[in-house]
C-alpha cells in the first residue's frame, strides 16, 4: 500500500465512525474521535477513549494526558506527526467512566481496520483497556516499560507491543509520571527491534498476503527499514 493508499483507508474510516451508532456510546458524544497521525509511521499510539476535550475537539490526547503524552514524544525526540495516535473507543463514555467489553467489540473492527491500513512495527499501549487488546493476560503492573510480541488476534501479528500506563494515571497518582518517562525512553529501542525484525521476516501472514501480494513491489520497499519514515 502507498502512503496515499494508507491515508484514503484511514479518511474512509474517519468518516464512518463520525457516522457510527453501533453501541451506546454514540448516544452522548459530541465528536467522535477515530485517531490522528501520519499515515506514513512505523508507531501506533492506542489510549482508551476519548475524555471532555477530546470529545469536544474531535482529536486524541488534546486535554491534559495528551499534554503529558506530547512532553513524553518531545523526552525521546519524537513528535504527533510521525506517529498515529488513536483509542480502543472512538466516542466518549460518559463522565470518562471505562468502556464496558460489549462497547470496546463493537468499536474493535474500526482498530483492526486502521492497523491494517498502517501495518505499524510497534504499537504502544497506553493503559490496560489498549493493553488488553494487543498484550491479553498480562498485568500492567509488571509489563510496564517493556515490550513483547502482539498477539495473534490483535490485528498486528508482525508488530511488536509495548505496555505503558494511561498518562491520565499520572494526573492522579503523580509517581506514576516519572515512571512513564522512564518507560518512554524504552519505546525506541523497541522500535529498532520491531524494524529488525520484520527486515528478518518480511512476509506478510498468508491472511493479509491475500490483499497484498507479496509480489507486489511496494511489499518489498515496506520491508526494507531505510524505506520508511526515519524516527530517528
Ligand atoms: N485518554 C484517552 O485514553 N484517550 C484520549 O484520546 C484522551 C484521553
Ligand atoms: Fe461506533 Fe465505536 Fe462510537 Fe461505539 S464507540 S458508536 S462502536 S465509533
Amino acid at each position: 500500500m502507498t502512503d496515499a493508499e494508507r491515508q484514503a483507508a484511514l479518511d474512509a474510516i474517519g468518516v464512518e465512525v463520525a457516522a457510527c451508532r453501533r453501541c451506546r456510546l454514540h448516544e452522548g458524544r459530541t465528536e467522535s474521535v477515530p485517531g490522528e497521525g501520519t499515515a506514513a509511521t512505523e508507531v501506533v499510539f492506542v489510549g482508551e477513549g476519548p475524555g471532555f476535550n477530546e470529545d469536544r475537539q474531535g482529536r486524541p490526547f488534546v486535554g491534559q494526558a495528551g499534554s503529558l503524552l506530547d512532553e513524553l514524544l518531545t523526552s525521546v525526540g519524537w513528535s504527533r506527526g510521525e506517529v498515529f495516535i488513536t483509542n480502543v473507543v472512538k466516542c466518549r463514555p460518559p463522565g470518562n467512566r471505562d468502556p464496558e467489553p460489549d462497547e470496546i467489540a463493537a468499536c474493535a473492527p474500526y482498530l483492526t481496520r486502521q492497523l491494517d491500513a498502517l501495518d505499524p512495527a510497534l504499537v504502544v499501549t497506553l493503559g490496560r483497556f489498549s493493553m488488553g487488546r494487543f498484550s491479553p493476560g498480562s498485568r500492567i503492573g509488571q509489563v510496564h516499560g517493556t515490550f513483547r510480541a502482539a498477539d495473534a488476534a490483535s490485528g498486528v501479528p508482525r508488530a511488536l507491543t509495548f505496555a505503558m500506563y494511561h498518562p491520565a494515571a499520572a494526573l492522579h497518582q503523580g509517581s506514576l509520571k516519572q515512571t512513564l518517562f522512564a518507560d518512554m525512553q524504552g519505546v525506541p529501542a523497541a522500535l529498532t527491534e520491531a524494524r529488525a525484525l520484520r527486515t528478518a521476516a518480511p512476509e506478510r501472514p498468508a491472511a493479509a498476503e491475500a490483499e497484498a501480494p507479496a509480489s507486489a513491489p511496494e511489499v518489498a520497499a515496506e520491508s526494507d527499514p531505510t524505506a520508511q519514515l526515519g524516527l530517528f
